[in-house]
């Protein structure tokens, strides 16, 4: 059985139908503070079966043990997690307490139930940042941990409480995946992003404004040392990213050390790329102004995918407009998202 850690959330929603149909089991916890239940619903709708779904917070060992008590858990998939850049440079404490200590508990608890499996979702946030000049496809071996938000330094903290466990205790398997920009949604159109209040990020704000929802999206910078001044990052689309957990954990059993893979498709879209490709999905036409850059943001972002290929046999077959059609269904479908 597979524990499935956030799995009411947005990437973890997805992943389930793909364990589901490589024949996994799983229990999903979730403490439902940023998904919704509907989400499991839709889910459960999709593979036609019902979801074990064990409510509870991942800094809550009680709980937690309460789960590896009931069920013999082999492995866990960890998304549990808060996500939101500036939230996290308002709230520093409650992001090291969700994300880092949450991730202490979950890990105590494993070890304290001899379970040894772990697929963590990181991010490409963790990397140093590449001066545009002499910009290059991100490799896992790259620099890290010069992060700039509380959200990035979580991650990057995470990661090495990983590898100091695995010193420790080298019956741990674990496997560290590093997220470039997820986006899509099931094809279904039943499950997808559903961000609280105004979305932070560019996919769901580009979807909210082709419906209307939002007047006009502004772009965050016109200068950068890109090919049309925007910024460029790497879109991996949703279906593919699970698929990637998925290889993960068809290999986990066999690591010796902990595996860090990227999950990009290795292509840069500019954000006014994006903007097009959505227009062309939805045939609307989205009003955008250029404005300043946002604090923080970089020129260019995107993955050298060939470790994934190489060591786990994956990589990203879905499009920019495989993207943005799965993204305009979902979204038309249910322009308040799962109604909570
Ligand atoms: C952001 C986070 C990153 C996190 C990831 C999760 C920041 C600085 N980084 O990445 O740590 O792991 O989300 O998905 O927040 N853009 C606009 N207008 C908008 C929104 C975005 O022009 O309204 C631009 C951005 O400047 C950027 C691109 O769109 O060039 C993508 O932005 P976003 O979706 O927020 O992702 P990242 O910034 O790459």
């Amino acid at each position: 059985m597979i524990l499935v850690t956030g799995g009411a959330g947005y990437i973890g929603s997805h992943t389930l139908i793909s364990l589901h149909e490589a024949g996994y089991e799983f229990v999903v916890f979730d403490n439902l503070s940023n998904s919704s239940k509907e989400s499991l619903n839709r889910v459960s709708e999709i593979i036609k079966k019902d979801i074990i779904f064990e409510e509870g917070d991942i800094r809550d060992s009680v709980s937690l043990e309460r789960v590896f008590k009931k069920y013999t858990i082999d492995a866990v998939i960890h998304f549990a997690g808060l996500k939101a850049v500036g939230e996290s440079v308002v709230n520093p404490l409650e992001y090291y307490d969700n994300n880092v200590n949450g991730t202490l508990v979950l890990l105590s608890v494993m070890q304290k139930y001899y379970c040894y499996q772990i697929v963590f979702s990181s991010s490409a946030t963790v990397y140093n940042e590449i001066d545009s000049d002499d910009y290059k496809a991100l490799e896992e071996n790259d620099p890290i941990g010069n992060t700039t938000n509380p959200y990035g330094t979580s991650k990057f903290m995470i990661e090495r409480i990983l590898h100091d466990l695995h010193v420790s205790n080298n019956s741990f398997k674990i496997v560290i995946l590093r997220y470039f920009n997820p986006v899509g949604a099931h094809i279904s159109g039943t499950i997808g992003e559903d961000p609280n209040g105004i979305p932070n990020n560019l996919m769901p704000f580009i979807a909210q404004t082709a419906v209307e929802k939002r007047e006009f999206i502004s772009v965050f910078g016109g200068d950068y040392d890109t090919d049309d001044g925007t910024g460029v990052r790497d879109y991996i689309h949703i279906e593919d990213l699970a698929l990637g957990h998925l290889k993960a954990l068809d290999k986990i059993s066999t690591i010796k050390d902990v595996l860090i893979v990227n999950l990009g498709t290795g292509k840069g879209y500019s954000v006014l790329d994006m903007i097009k490709a959505f227009e062309k999905a939805s045939n609307k036409q989205i009003e955008y102004k250029i404005v300043e850059r946002r604090a923080g943001d970089i020129a260019k972002c995107f993955a050298n995918p060939s470790y994934a290929k190489d060591i786990l046999g994956w990589s990203a077959t879905k499009t920019i407009d495989d993207m943005c059609e799965d993204s305009w269904r979902w979204q038309m479908n249910n322009p308040e998202g799962y109604v909570k």
